[in-house]
């Protein structure tokens, strides 16, 4: 089927195969539709049906409270029943030459290792080499459940033949419990990736500043690992600020350690806890951290006083704690929004 998207820039057309998400047949043929979780919750996607016939997959979508008549439909959870016309409000962006372009692949999965008491690390092999950017996210969608879920790779290399993820256990959550659950190594798994826009590229020539609660440092751990590899923290600063419950929820933090000491002049690693007071164990164990009790968006905002120039920012984590750092960030600290990269981990 073909569909016909006119923007404020200009019109394009894609095909899209029978039971292809409008989002993913777009992005996929160079047609850089918005989106921004691509699970149907935060409403980025929204186009207007103009001509042809297209359907919901998730009519319940939380995505769909952005809608504001029977015309709009979300993309990244709509199918096309029949050639299509989509009118945007907004202007289809380019691709940067060298970001690779997301497909639909399979993966296996390989294997599992507990962090914390709910977090897990899993590793996926795909069918073939994927590239993709430090900082980018996969859709994962398990047999039986209905829908994809967003989760981050923690790896960066191009042609990654397998995939890293943490994952954080939803109390009720459908996905994630199926995967804490028995018998998923060896499973084959749906992937369409890569996706996302929170990435890093060491030609920035700025300082890095990653704020991330809880899972929210999967990404982080990708953007650091290749930030060190080529050198960045040796110019530029890192500041990297990683907010969990308590100490008990904390973890990577000897891979943290291992990134800081590569460049201790200008990496830093300030750990937050925001349920209980530091103990002592933490600072014993990491004396190269420092250690604050309080929100992660709070006690980035205090150590990083007056020292926000030339900084691009990168936040993930659950959405009260990215909309309080996105708050700090344009409001206080007056980052342009160009500088501000971020997941909502919805
Ligand atoms: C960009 C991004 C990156 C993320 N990265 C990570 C990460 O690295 N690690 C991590 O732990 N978490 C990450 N998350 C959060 C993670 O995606 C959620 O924790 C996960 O969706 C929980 O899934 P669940 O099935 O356990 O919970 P559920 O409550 O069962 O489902 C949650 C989500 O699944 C989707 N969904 C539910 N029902 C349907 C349906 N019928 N049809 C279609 N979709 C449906 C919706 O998006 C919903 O919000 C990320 C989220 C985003 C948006
Ligand atoms: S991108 Fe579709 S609802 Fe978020």
């Amino acid at each position: 089927m073909k569909i016909v998207v006119s923007a404020r820039n200009g019109t394009r057309d894609f095909e899209c195969d029978p039971g292809e998400k409008i989002l993913h047949a777009g992005l996929r043929s160079g047609v850089e539709l918005p989106y921004e979780c691509a699970t149907g919750t935060c409403g980025t996607c929204k186009a207007r049906l103009v001509g042809g016939r297209a359907e919901s997959e998730w009519p319940d979508a939380p995505g769909g409270r952005s809608l504001q008549s029977a015309a709009e439909l979300l993309t990244c959870q709509s199918v096309a029943r029949d050639d299509c016309t989509l009118a945007l409000g907004t202007a289809l962006k380019s691709r940067a030459p060298s970001a690779p372009t997301p497909r639909a692949l399979g993966g296996v999965v390989r294997a599992r290792r507990a962090l914390t008491h709910d977090v897990v690390a899993l590793q996926l092999d795909v069918d073939g080499p994927l590239d993709f950017d430090a900082g980018q996210f996969a859709l994962v969608t398990v047999p039986g459940i209905a829908g994809a879920r967003a989760y981050s790779m923690v790896n960066f290399d191009r042609g990654a033949e397998r995939l890293s993820f943490v994952l954080k256990l939803k109390p009720g959550g459908a996905v994630s419990n199926w995967l804490f659950g028995d018998g998923v190594e060896g499973t084959r798994l749906g992937l369409f990736a890569p996706l996302g826009h929170a990435t890093f590229h060491p030609d920035v020539r700025k300082h890095v500043l990653c704020i991330a609660g809880g899972s929210g440092i999967a990404g982080m751990m990708s953007i650091l690992s290749l930030a060190c590899r080529e050198g960045h923290f040796g110019a530029w600063d890192g500041h990297v600020f990683f907010g969990v419950r308590t100490a008990r929820d904390g973890f990577f933090l000897d891979e943290l350690e291992a990134f800081r000491a590569q460049y201790p002049a200008r990496l830093s690693v300030t750990v937050a806890l925001s349920d209980e007071d530091v103990p002592a164990s933490l600072p014993a164990a990491y004396p190269g951290f420092a250690f604050a009790r309080g929100f992660v968006h709070a006690v980035a905002g205090e150590r990083m006083k007056g020292r926000f120039a030339d900084v691009r920012a990168y936040v993930a984590g659950p959405p009260p704690m990215v909309d309080a750092s996105l708050r700090l960030l344009l409001r206080e600290a007056r980052l342009p929004p160009a500088d501000i990269r971020y997941d909502k981990f919805s």
